[in-house]
């Protein structure tokens, strides 16, 4: 690529290219979703997941149908941004050995996932109703209310019982000596004591 041409020069391009980072996207979250499902030790978080990998799979399949209704070859081109997202979600499940705090990390992961996601196919919606292809616009709809359902689905979890639980697991009573110097370093920060 020298000073003067570059890879994308049309706006249609631009789809195609974003197309092909969700399409790549997907794949990696296909890949990376089974072992999510082994390290979740709640049932519903494990159901969640499951059923989560069940419709992505359903979403890559649509992606095969829109790059042949757009008439291009479905093909995914290099995320670093899922790529990081995943790599970061092994690696804080990797550190946490209380099996009630890794689903507390285990959703907030899919949950930056699913907001990845989320961006990149309202982006391809908006832009699909721009280029006049209503009839994929719609498709790609479709994934977008999946991804969002899912995101409200996770936070639902985590909110009614995931969270509580992690945050119970280690929580203890501070030590008298502990309350005062707490006190102290809150007078010290100009919080007021309650
Ligand atoms: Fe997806
Ligand atoms: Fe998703």
């Amino acid at each position: 690529m020298g000073w003067f041409s570059s890879d994308i020069d049309t706006f249609d391009e631009l789809f195609v290219h974003t197309l092909q980072d969700i399409y790549y996207a997907e794949h990696q979250i296909e890949k990376s979703l089974p072992d999510m499902i082994a390290k979740a030790s709640d049932a519903e978080l494990k159901k969640a997941f499951r059923m989560h990998l069940k419709q992505t799979k359903g979403q890559i399949k649509r992606l095969d149908r829109v790059f042949k209704m757009i008439k291009s070859i479905p093909q995914g081109t290099e995320c670093p941004a899922i790529d990081g997202i995943i790599e970061e979600a092994d690696e804080i499940a990797d550190e946490i050995e209380d099996k009630v705090v890794l689903n507390a990390a285990l959703i907030a992961a899919a949950q930056a996932i699913e907001h990845y996601e989320i961006t990149r196919y309202g982006t391809l919606v908006a832009w699909a109703k721009v280029l006049k292809r209503n009839d994929v616009a719609k498709i790609l709809n479709m994934t977008l209310k999946e991804e969002k359902a899912t995101d409200k689905k996770l936070g639902g979890i985590a909110k009614r019982k995931i969270n509580a639980k992690a945050a119970a697991r280690h929580l203890r009573k501070p030590s008298r000596g502990e309350k005062a110097e707490n006190a102290l370093l809150d007078v010290a920060a100009g919080i007021p004591a309650i």
